[in-house]
């Protein structure tokens, strides 16, 4: 059974009051649109096509850079009118999925049941609510079958009492939407193509109708304003703490831990307040991460610990690291077993070798580090010429004193020693010590300035 999906995405969201399209404003740090193309994804659908509109400039290069199609509504003329100019994708499959593009986090699961349901039935996920007000309703005969949806706005006080509700989300035959789509009117309340007045044609046809309620909620609720943004957003995020501590994590308070994006994690591993993760971490057993942290793509053994303001980025840190407090860990660290970086040092490409220290105010880049290597506070790898960048090699058991710049290209060799407060352009022999000798004077006669009156 192939299966086309549908994404509306084409509408205004006036109520969001932004200038960026409603679908792209981000839930857990990633566009709206985005959650519905990955759930969508997983359903492996053969044609997976977003109707765009309000926004196109923006919306319709952001799909088509990972490969999907696009299509426009260029008036905004309702459902059924946003769903017939996608006919050309779906017409080769068996059954269309129609998905909002603001309705974020609709579950796999939940699709699977409403698209398992039957293949030749029309198929509408349906959900109850305590005040149904604005939502399509659903209208059964007596036996319970499904008759039509009618909107709020045509619907009479009878009509309006039924509490079970329309989510949009619907699974249709493609063959036969392919044939009916372009029969809808638009003489109703709204003046618009509904794509829920398929459902009444699908039962004066004799088709069959099927419905799936969904129990959650948050499953089929819709993105208007940014209150309702942020809703689901701590619903996201409670979920994903809940199965983060179920999974044995400790956190001081799940409510003040975000997760953006895909955390995999091992035991007893503890997390403080105000701590963010976004994208791909990788986090092992018994690591320990302080207060208001930010952990970015990073990979983080055993053992380690981040103290608190600490920012960690596209990074690995092998076993029993201790990063921070105050420390900046850029793209392409790699601080092998028992490596320390402390407070305001920041780091990047470079490779800090196991049980090395750089414990004060330091910046590594592009450097490579051996074992057991003391960096002293406030050293400097100079990296950068104005125009191009160089790389610093640093052997094992070196000692740097403070204040010390490394310039590169330059290699401090095994078991060298840098005097404090040197300037080092040239390569330092092993065993040896190097260092800059500037002589200390001292003024006899000297007077501070004193001030004027
Ligand atoms: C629609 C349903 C209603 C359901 C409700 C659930 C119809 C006629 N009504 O109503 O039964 O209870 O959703 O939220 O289908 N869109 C387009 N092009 C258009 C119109 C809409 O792409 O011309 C997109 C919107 O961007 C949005 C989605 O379709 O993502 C739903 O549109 P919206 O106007 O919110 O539909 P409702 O009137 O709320
Ligand atoms: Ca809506």
């Amino acid at each position: 059974m192939s299966l086309a999906i549908v994404i509306l995405a084409a509408g205004k969201g006036t109520r969001m009051k932004s200038s960026k399209p409603k679908v792209m404003h981000t839930l857990a740090g990633k566009p709206l649109l985005q959650h519905v193309i990955d759930t969508a994804k997983t359903l492996n659908p053969s044609e997976l096509v977003v109707v765009c509109g309000n926004g196109a400039d923006i919306v319709v290069p952001y799909v088509e850079e990972q490969g999907y199609k696009t299509v426009m509504q260029h008036e905004q003329k309702g459902t059924g009118h946003a769903v017939e100019q996608a006919k050309d994708y779906f017409s080769d499959a068996d059954q269309v999925l129609v998905l909002y593009g603001d309705v974020p986090l609709t579950t796999t699961d939940t699709l699977e049941t409403l698209i398992n349901l039957g293949s030749a039935s029309l198929k509408l996920l349906t959900t109850q609510l305590e005040n149904p007000t604005g939502y399509g309703r659903i209208v059964r005969d007596e036996d319970g079958d499904i008759l039509s949806i009618v909107e709020e706005k045509d619907a009479d006080d009878d009509i309006r009492l039924i509490d079970e509700v329309n989510t949009g989300i619907m699974c249709v035959p493609a063959r036969w939407l392919n044939a009916v789509i372009t029969e809808l009117d638009n003489n109703n309340a709204q003046g618009e193509y509904y794509l829920t007045d398929l459902v009444a044609m699908a039962f004066l046809q004799g088709m069959r109708i099927q419905s799936c309620l969904c129990e959650d909620d948050m499953q089929v609720a819709g993105v208007n304003n940014r209150l309702q943004l942020s809703d689901l957003e701590s619903h996201y995020q409670l979920t994903k703490t809940t199965a983060l501590m179920e999974a044995g994590v400790t956190m001081i308070d799940p409510g003040r831990v975000d997760i953006r994006g895909d955390l995999k994690v091992g035991q007893d591993v503890h997390v403080d307040v105000n701590v963010i993760f976004e994208g791909n971490n990788i986090i092992a057993d018994n690591v320990t991460i302080g207060a208001n942290c930010i952990i970015k793509d990073a990979e983080i053994g055993e053992g380690c610990e981040i103290l608190p303001n600490s920012m960690i980025d596209s990074s690995t840190l092998m076993t029993n690291v201790s990063v921070g407090p105050y420390a900046r860990i850029r793209p392409g660290t790699v601080l092998a077993n028992k490596a320390k970086i402390g407070n305001f040092v920041e780091t990047k490409n470079a490779n800090i070798g196991e049980g090395s220290k750089v414990n004060h105010l330091s910046y590594i880049g592009d450097t490579d580090m051996g074992e057991d290597v003391n960096i002293g506070a406030g050293t400097i790898t100079c990296n950068y010429d104005g125009a191009n960048k160089h790389r610093t090699t640093i052997g094992d058991r070196v000692f740097v004193g403070s204040d010390t710049q490394l310039v590169a290209p330059v290699t401090v060799e095994d078991d060298a020693t840098i005097g404090a407060g040197s300037t080092i352009r040239k390569d330092a022999p092993a065993d040896a010590l190097t260092l800059t000798i500037s002589k200390v004077k001292s003024l006899d006669g000297w007077k501070r300035p004193v001030k004027k009156k």
